[in-house]
């Protein structure tokens, strides 16, 4: 998949923004209301594909409602009005002969295909998942995460002894971080940056993607020790110019990197626990080196749509973190002895906020 360039990207998120805006100035405001909260309707149609597979089963070519539900071994008339509903929403196409076939979105509902988002679709829709939405009023009256309160624990503890919904969640997050990737490799040069440490990187597919693209840069990735033990260096051709270091970036980072990156991490953390991670890598850094945040930056103007505010309330409900404005990044990056460089977009509405030891 192909993304567009960020000053491109940008504009049609605000053309997107502005139809928005004309949207809701001439709907009844009854009926625009009737339309978003019917959107959890949505998510669970689509859910239901995704969970049954039925984007598997158009992908070699279009198929009726009653073969789709022959394949799947479900009910005809039950498949026919889910189809015919997601067509709606632009999943699916139906041809003359009354078969329906698969649209781009529809095909990233397939499993297992690159940028594919079953998984994502997996994780919101996940029952379990659904009970934490439910306590978002608690939440909010309370400041507390919903997991804690139903689970009694952090959500990553209840992963440990739930193996099956956590596999759904990494699934997700790597369906994110594909998109992602690509634009934060599109948008930042990391060109003569040296030694790159990516802290809390996962399997190391994203500093793997910064590595081989960036000539001369070696990489060194972070992570617990269960998550670095998967790592795809040796499978990547990389495992001459980077290395896997395992521990908590609770209790120290490695040292002496030139550029420090935190994709996706801060943002799942309560400041106390985000300036005991910076904290660390202010220790580690070097004099002029770089710190940078690959999160998702919210608009200044809280009137501006922007996909962040929402997984703000998935932070609060389900670990505790937040998102934050570019002035929340500056005053974490000053708490923790950094000052906030630039902030650069991306296609996607992820930024990488750039940060100097001082
Ligand atoms: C939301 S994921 C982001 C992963 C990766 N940076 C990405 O963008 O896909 C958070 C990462 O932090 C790691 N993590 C959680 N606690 C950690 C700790 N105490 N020390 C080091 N890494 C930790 C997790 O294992 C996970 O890989």
């Amino acid at each position: 998949m192909r993304l567009p360039p960020p000053r491109i990207a940008l504009a049609a998120t605000s053309v997107r923004n502005s139809v928005l805006k004309f949207t809701r100035a001439v709907v009844p405001p009854g009926a625009a209301v009737l339309e978003m909260v019917q959107g959890a309707w949505n998510a669970q149609a689509l859910f239901t594909a995704a969970k049954l597979g039925i984007s598997d089963v158009l992908a070699d070519g279009p198929k009726s409602a009653r073969e789709v539900a022959e394949t799947i071994g479900a009910d005809a008339d039950g498949v026919a009005r889910l189809m015919r509903h997601l067509t709606t929403m632009g999943l699916y196409k139906s041809t003359r002969s009354g078969a329906f076939r698969l649209t781009p979105m529809g095909d990233v509902l397939r499993t297992g295909t690159p940028g594919s988002m079953r998984d994502m679709v997996l994780w919101v829709g996940a029952p379990e998942h659904r009970d934490d939405w439910d306590e978002l009023p608690y939440s909010v009256m309370t400041g507390k995460t919903g997991v804690s309160r139903i689970r009694g624990k952090g959500l990553f503890e209840y992963f440990d002894d739930n193996p099956e919904l956590s596999e759904t969640f990494n699934g997700a997050m790597t369906s994110v971080s594909s998109l992602v990737d690509e634009s934060v490799l599109a948008a930042y040069d990391f060109s003569g940056l040296g030694t790159i440490a990516d802290i809390g990187g996962g399997h190391g597919s994203f500093l793997s993607d910064i590595v081989s693209s960036t000539p001369g840069t070696r990489g060194i990735l972070f992570d617990l020790p269960s998550v670095v033990a998967g790592n795809v260096f040796h499978q990547r051709g990389l495992a001459d110019r980077c290395e896997a270091v395992a521990g908590s970036f609770f209790e120290s980072i490695p040292a002496g990197a030139d550029c420090y990156i935190l994709r996706i991490v801060i943002h799942d953390w309560a400041e106390e626990e985000c300036l005991t991670i910076l904290g660390n890598v202010r220790r580690a850094i070097k004099p002029g080196g770089r710190l940078l945040l690959v999160e998702l930056v919210l608009p200044d103007d809280p009137s501006t749509p922007h996909p962040g505010t929402l997984t703000d309330l998935e932070m609060l409900v389900s670990v505790g973190g937040r998102e934050r404005t570019r002035a929340g990044y500056a005053e974490l990056f000053a708490k923790a002895g950094f000052e906030l460089a630039r902030v650069v977009p991306t296609a996607t509405p992820m930024s990488v906020v750039e940060g100097r030891p001082v």
